[in-house]
């Protein structure tokens, strides 16, 4: 899961992103629904009292209600403590940067994918994923820049142009991580998204990364079939995506 932590960038929507609880947290719309709020902590964990006043911010601002990001237990504290509760849980699945030992022999053809093609790779991404995974423009370009390096593949068939499933694969010193990965429920099934991993990982090793991780909805027993049958373990700790309501003229409980 990409984090859309970026979405409002400091300088292009500052005015979107006021600085909250020392600078700790930032606030942004959730995707189209201009009445969730999406809480991103930008640095090291905010305190309660941070988060505290960040919700009675948000109920100021007439949000309806708040989401975080995928969040490590020890990050969740904060929010528990005001009144948010899990709203999704996430599976954590780790591997080591070691290319695949039967790469798969299908016909599918990777390439470098480029801004034109974003829409097709939403189109992908729409008819893959449940509607509250789903991305849109700003998310992709979120999950493209939360590394400091990216790689973004596609994938098509043969002759035919049309995109078949897409990857981006971020890293981060010796961390790889696999931000999104999707395949059109038709071309499910044929080795697409193991192909899409095996790149991922040669990317990585060839970058020097060790470790490669990814995060996925623990109801999402495809990814996690295609994961595990790959060589990722899933990891004792998973994360979550919390969720409170906001009461209008109300702040933190
Ligand atoms: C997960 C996903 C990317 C897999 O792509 P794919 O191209 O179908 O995967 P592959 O064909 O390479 O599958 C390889 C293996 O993974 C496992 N697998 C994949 N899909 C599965 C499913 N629906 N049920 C059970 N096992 C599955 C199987 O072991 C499969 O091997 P097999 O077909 O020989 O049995 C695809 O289902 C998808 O786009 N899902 C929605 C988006 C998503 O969940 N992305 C990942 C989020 S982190």
């Amino acid at each position: 899961m990409p984090d859309r932590a970026h979405r409002y960038r400091d300088g292009v929507h500052g005015a979107r992103t006021p600085a909250l609880g020392g600078d700790r947290v930032r606030i942004a719309p959730w995707r189209g629904d201009a009445q969730v709020a999406y809480v991103v902590a930008r640095s090291g964990r905010p305190s309660p009292t941070a988060i505290s006043g960040c919700v009675d911010e948000l109920a100021r601002r007439g949000f309806r209600a708040a989401l975080t990001t995928a969040l490590a237990e020890p990050d969740q504290a904060p929010f528990l403590a005001n009144g948010f509760a899990v709203h999704e849980r996430l599976h954590l699945l780790a591997r080591p940067v070691q290319p695949l030992l039967d790469p798969p022999a299908v016909e599918v053809e990777l390439r470098r994918g480029r801004r034109r093609d974003r829409p097709d790779v939403l189109e992908v991404d729409g008819a893959a994923f449940p509607e509250f995974w789903r991305l849109d423009d700003l998310a992709l370009e979120d999950a493209l820049d939360a590394t400091p390096s990216a790689r973004f593949r596609v994938a098509t068939s043969g002759e035919d142009p049309a995109i078949l499933g897409y990857a981006v694969t971020g890293r981060a010193s010796s961390r790889g991580y696999l931000q999104r990965l999707a395949v059109h429920p038709r071309a499910q099934r044929a080795g697409i998204g193991t192909a899409l991993v095996a790149d991922a990982l040669r990317w990585l090793r060839r970058w020097g990364a060790d470790e490669v991780l990814v995060n996925t909805q623990e109801d999402n027993h495809a990814a996690v079939a295609l994961y595990e049958r790959l060589g990722f373990r899933q990891q004792a700790a998973g994360l979550a995506v919390l969720r409170r309501d906001v009461a209008a003229g109300g702040g933190a409980g």
